[in-house]
């Protein structure tokens, strides 16, 4: 039987810390990050310590909702500070872990914003989307990165696929929720195995998003059904084979010169760099594209971990910052293989 920790936030006594994942992590990513996984092991198992940001939508009206967050104390972030930063993307964020209540889904209504870990912008913004481009987002329910995707640019075309067929209706209700007709008609949503879209429609697209399926290291901290915990973590192992398939399947179906971004949301290095490096060595027409950049630029709002790669960033959550765990890695395709 397992023993449970309770989680340090009086607001969230529902839940609870599964202590079989806790010493998992404990021995593995102390391992891996050494002393700094004290402080991010604080952050996790405590969400009280949380922070959300505010993503407005471009698409609907949010004046007012402005002056408030900034009555609030909350900041823009990013401005001015990256080499690619689209003025229509407005994220706001507070010092203290602030949470905005989420808004309902209304047919009809645009909602105004989505409540976001802020790091999970990191991996849109390193795609550097530009208007009329082509763009496939792989593994996009619930569609977060989907909606900060089109808060940056009016895409000539946006594919966003999600293989469960709930989280996929999970994704058709977020695009409907963000995204005004006129847009809707290029994007298309589907409901395939994200390693047979490469064969599918290969040389197809400007740009890839792998936010790819991964152990999750906030959810499954507070795993409810131990005896699923602990099989996950046994599965765990098996995630970096789904990884490299899915990325191999995301390189056939980006066109010669195009980007793909790879991200997770765990500090696993198997699932991450090891990924990454796993592609590089195997695939002779992709290459790293450097990331220190925007590191550097934005090293006041978030906190990163060494890993060892020039395009792969590590954030690590710390008080104050308490943004990810979230790798982004960001690679280019040269040419096509058949030329080779
Ligand atoms: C990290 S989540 C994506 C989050 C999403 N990008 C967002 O920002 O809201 C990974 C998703 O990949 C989906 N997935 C798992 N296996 C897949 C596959 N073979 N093909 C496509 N999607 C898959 C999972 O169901 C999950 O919804």
């Amino acid at each position: 039987m397992l023993t449970r920790l309770k989680a340090k936030s009086e607001g969230e006594l529902a839940k609870q810390i599964c202590r079989v994942v806790l010493d998992h992590f404990d021995k593995q990513y102390s391992k891996e990050l050494g002393d700094p996984w004290n402080t991010v092991r604080d952050i996790l198992t405590s969400p009280s310590l949380w922070q959300y940001a505010v993503l407005l939508n471009r698409f609907g009206y949010h004046f007012e909702l402005e002056k408030d967050l900034h009555l609030k104390g909350y900041r823009r972030l990013f401005q001015g500070s990256l080499p690619y930063y689209p003025k229509s993307m407005k994220c706001y964020l507070s010092g203290t872990p602030d949470r905005m209540a989420s808004e309902k889904h209304q047919v009809g209504n645009l909602k105004k914003y989505y409540l976001l870990n802020a790091a999970s912008l990191l991996p849109v913004l390193a795609l550097e989307l530009r208007d009329g481009e082509k763009v496939l987002d792989l593994c996009a329910a619930p569609g977060g990165k989907s909606v900060s995707l089109l808060q940056c640019a009016w895409p000539g075309f946006l594919h966003c696929n999600e293989y469960d067929s709930l989280r996929w209706r999970r994704l058709r209700q977020t695009l409907e929720s963000f995204v005004p007709q006129p847009l809707r008609n290029v994007i298309k949503v589907s409901e395939l195995d994200g390693r047979e879209i490469g064969d599918a429609q290969p040389e197809t697209f400007d740009k890839v998003l792998v936010d790819a399926p991964c152990s999750n290291d906030r959810s499954w901290l507070f795993s409810s059904d131990t005896q699923k915990a602990t099989c996950r973590i046994h599965q765990r192992r098996n995630l970096p084979v789904l990884q490299l398939e899915l990325l191999r399947s995301a390189i056939k179906a980006l066109c010669p010169g195009g980007l793909l971004v790879y991200s997770t949301c765990t500090l696993s290095k198997a699932e991450n760099q090891d990924v990454i490096n796993e592609v590089l060595n195997s695939c002779s027409n992709i290459v790293p594209v450097d990331l220190r950049e925007i590191a550097k630029n934005c090293s006041q709002d978030f906190t990163f971990a060494p890993t060892g790669q020039e395009c792969g960033l590590l954030v690590i959550p710390e008080k104050g910052k308490a943004w990810g765990p979230m790798y982004v890695a960001k690679l280019k395709k040269l040419h096509s293989m058949k030329k080779l």
